[in-house]
């Protein structure tokens, strides 16, 4: 049997070390892991695309299988181009469990051969989300432990703007 494929998709904005504990718990796991990124998401991002890929590509280069891509449209669809077999998604607390068994459900009835993968990060991180840190950062609060020092420092600059 071939390598499982994972596709770990997101906005990513920015990437946090809950989700690095994720994409390493998950490089041990498959095969190989592609940390997507939606393009044209519906929501304004605080950093660009090409900014949360380099901060992915930065905050990954330690993991042999993992690598960092972008997506746009359905999601089945860019797991079919891939030829994925598993979409993973994190689950930090109960709260986050209605709308990714929204989503699993109907990404199933989109592509029944895709299966959905919902994995928890280690229990420090279940709290943390890339909107808090956003709001943190913007209010000046402490970001250490919570994302990487390279994504920290671009914090501080994109508030400072
Ligand atoms: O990090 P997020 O914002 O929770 O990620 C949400 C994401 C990108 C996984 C989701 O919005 C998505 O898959 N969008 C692609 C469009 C799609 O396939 N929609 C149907 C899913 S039911």
């Amino acid at each position: 049997m071939d390598p499982v494929l994972a596709i770990y998709p997101g906005s990513f904005d920015p990437v946090t070390n809950g989700h690095l504990d994720l994409i390493e718990r998950a490089g041990r796991l498959f095969g190989r892991v592609v940390v997507s990124v939606l393009r044209n998401a519906e929501k304004t991002p605080m950093f660009t695309l090409k900014e949360r890929v380099e901060m992915l590509r930065d905050a990954t280069q330690m993991f042999p299988n993992v690598e960092v891509d972008t997506f746009d449209g359905l999601l089945v669809d860019y797991a079919r181009q891939l030829d994925a077999r598993v979409l993973l998604r994190g689950i930090r607390a109960v709260s986050d469990y209605e709308y990714e068994l929204q989503m699993a459900l109907m990404n199933r009835r989109l592509e029944p051969q895709l299966e959905t993968v919902f994995m928890l990060p280690a229990v420090e991180y279940s709290y943390l989300s890339s909107h808090l840190v956003r709001e943190l950062a913007r209010l000046g609060g402490s970001l250490t432990g919570l994302v990487p020092p390279a994504v920290e420092q671009r914090l501080r600059i994109k508030v400072a703007d």
